[in-house]
């Protein structure tokens, strides 16, 4: 998760986060999910995404295909001097695309699956 993120408060803040795969039919709520801030819109309002919580009150939705409910163990910022190769990653970190992304490492505490 990139710094400039609004997720990135709430990866910092919480001990628990969740990965929801939503659908191949539900493209337009991944595109907006994708592309739009939560700063800027409510998207579980703007997609019609149904919240439901998991361990630690972490979020995810109803909506998702499946999903995973993570306890935080681990997270570290990804290095420049760490890459390998040039082709795939670095283009990833052009100026004006934000920060390095913080990796998190969870352990799956609830799965989830339709
Ligand atoms: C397919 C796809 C994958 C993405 N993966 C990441 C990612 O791993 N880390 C990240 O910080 N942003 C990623 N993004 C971009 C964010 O989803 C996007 O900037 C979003 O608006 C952030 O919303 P937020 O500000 O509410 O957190 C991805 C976008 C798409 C479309």
């Amino acid at each position: 998760v990139r710094p400039e993120r609004y997720t990135y408060q709430f990866m910092e803040s919480h001990d628990y986060f969740t990965v929801s795969v939503l659908p191949e039919e539900a493209k337009k709520v991944t595109a907006l999910c994708g592309s739009k801030s939560g700063r800027d819109v409510d998207k579980v309002k703007a997609c019609g995404l149904t919240v439901r919580w998991g361990a630690g009150d972490a979020p995810f939705f109803d909506e998702a295909e499946w999903v995973l409910v993570c306890r935080k163990l681990y997270a570290q910022d990804m290095d420049p001097a760490c890459v390998l190769g040039e082709g795939e990653i670095l283009p990833f970190y052009t100026p004006g695309q934000g920060g390095w992304h913080r990796i998190y490492v969870g352990q799956v505490v609830e799965a989830y699956q339709k």
